[in-house]
């Protein structure tokens, strides 16, 4: 099969790879519809993780059931599938306690908890930018959807970024009427606002120096903040009668960058605790790593961010992390889309060919004006 291939620092190339085969009986082989390139790809395709070469990418996958293993029977042959990003196995404790995201038993590697599909230091798994991708715990794991064809780019967000959108609004303790403000209006950042909105938020500003993406955030109703324009943690107080917002969320992550584009990871983090109020929440799910050797700054490259943490002790916030659970959040949220509630698609900007992905990871990584989310159809 045809399938998208790290090689390298900036350069990925659509290669001739073995199809995948059922090698447990609880896996299924998945014929992929739509892969989407994602954000966290990028820290990939710029060489800011460990990942090796030939790697197959992709983590945001969903298609039709090609094949079954001998111990699968909720799934069928021929069910449209979204396929969470996260490898979970459904009976360790973190997964019994829905936190799929670090799941006990699936990430071999010694002292990371938690795995994914197609990515850096997150298990064995090769991804799904590709014909056809292996799902192992695929009764657990595979969530149905409607047969057919329709909403396919609404879907097509239930594999990570819509959940993950939602879980940001979740770990900020978000309710509803708040203010909240949103940092990164990438596709992810842009799905946080989405996910505020549809929880009853009375405002919700998205932070961010890119005009087309902010020009979206204005088109789903939330109030734009360019911070190239101004600091925004005066715009957000400014329009909050000084007060800060009551939530806030980080869609940005660890490459975060000052107008002029120069890394500051601590950025984000800091411009957060100043611009949500006194006992306000912040859900962090833009990522940070333990370690960035590609970093500017010394202590930056062992993984240390020097951030206001003193200020946000005094201001009584609270903060969560980590990557989505997925499985948490995507039936509801594919029934939203059903309802007719959320439109997650409102951001797709291109849908390629799998042979095109060189050219999508290109665009995407230099944020070109009017490319914000770029999905896949392999087989198209
Ligand atoms: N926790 C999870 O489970 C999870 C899942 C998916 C993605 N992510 C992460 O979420 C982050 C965002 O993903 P994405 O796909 O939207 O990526 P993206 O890179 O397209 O979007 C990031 C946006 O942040 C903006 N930005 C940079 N510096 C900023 C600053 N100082 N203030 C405000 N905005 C700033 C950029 O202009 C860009 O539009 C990435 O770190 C990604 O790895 C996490
Ligand atoms: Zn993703
Ligand atoms: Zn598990």
């Amino acid at each position: 099969m045809k399938a998208v291939v790290y090689q390298g620092p900036f350069t990925v190339s659509v290669a001739e790879v073995p199809d995948p085969t059922i090698e447990a009986p609880t896996d299924a082989i998945v014929r992929i519809t739509t892969t989407n390139i994602c954000g966290s790809d990028l820290h990939m395709y710029e060489g800011r993780t460990t990942v090796e070469k030939g790697k197959i990418l992709g983590h945001e996958n969903m298609g039709t059931v090609e094949e079954v293993g001998g111990a699968v029977n909720r799934v069928r042959v021929g069910d449209r599938v979204s396929v969470p990003f996260n490898v979970a196995c459904g009976t360790c404790r973190n997964c019994v306690e829905g936190w799929t995201g670090f799941c006990l038993r699936t990430n071999p590697t010694e002292g990371m908890d938690g795995a994914a599909y197609g990515y850096a230091g997150m298990g064995p798994y090769d991804g799904g930018q590709a014909e056809f991708l292996r799902v192992p715990y695929a009764d657990f794991q595979l969530l149905e959807l409607p047969a057919g064809t329709e909403h396919e780019n609404d879907f097509t967000m239930l594999s990570d970024i819509f959940p993950t959108g939602w879980h940001g609004t979740e770990l900020a303790g978000m309710r509803s009427g708040d203010r909240v403000v949103v940092f990164g209006a990438g596709p992810v950042g842009l799905l946080a606002a989405h996910s505020a909105m549809i929880r009853g938020a009375s405002q919700v500003f998205v932070v961010d120096n890119k005009p087309d993406r902010l020009a979206l955030a204005e088109k789903i109703g939330a109030t734009p903040v360019d911070f190239g324009r101004a600091d925004p943690v005066e715009q957000i107080l400014d329009a909050t009668g000084g007060r800060g917002a009551d939530s806030g969320v980080e869609a940005v992550g660890y490459q975060a960058h000052d107008a002029s584009g120069e890394e500051h990871p601590e950025l984000v983090l800091d411009n957060l605790v100043d611009s949500v109020r006194t006992t306000g929440g912040i859900g962090v799910v833009g990522v940070y790593v333990p370690q960035d050797p590609g970093a500017a700054d010394d202590l930056a490259k062992e993984g240390r961010i020097g951030w206001r943490y003193g200020q946000f002790f005094t201001k009584g916030q609270r903060m969560g992390t980590g990557q989505c659970p997925v499985m948490r959040y995507n039936r509801r949220l594919r029934d939203l889309i059903v309802a007719g509630r959320a439109t997650p698609s409102f951001l797709v900007s291109h849908e390629l060919p799998l042979e095109a992905a060189p050219d999508g990871y290109e665009h995407f990584d230099k944020r070109d004006d009017g490319w914000t989310k770029v999905l896949l159809h392999p087989g198209s």
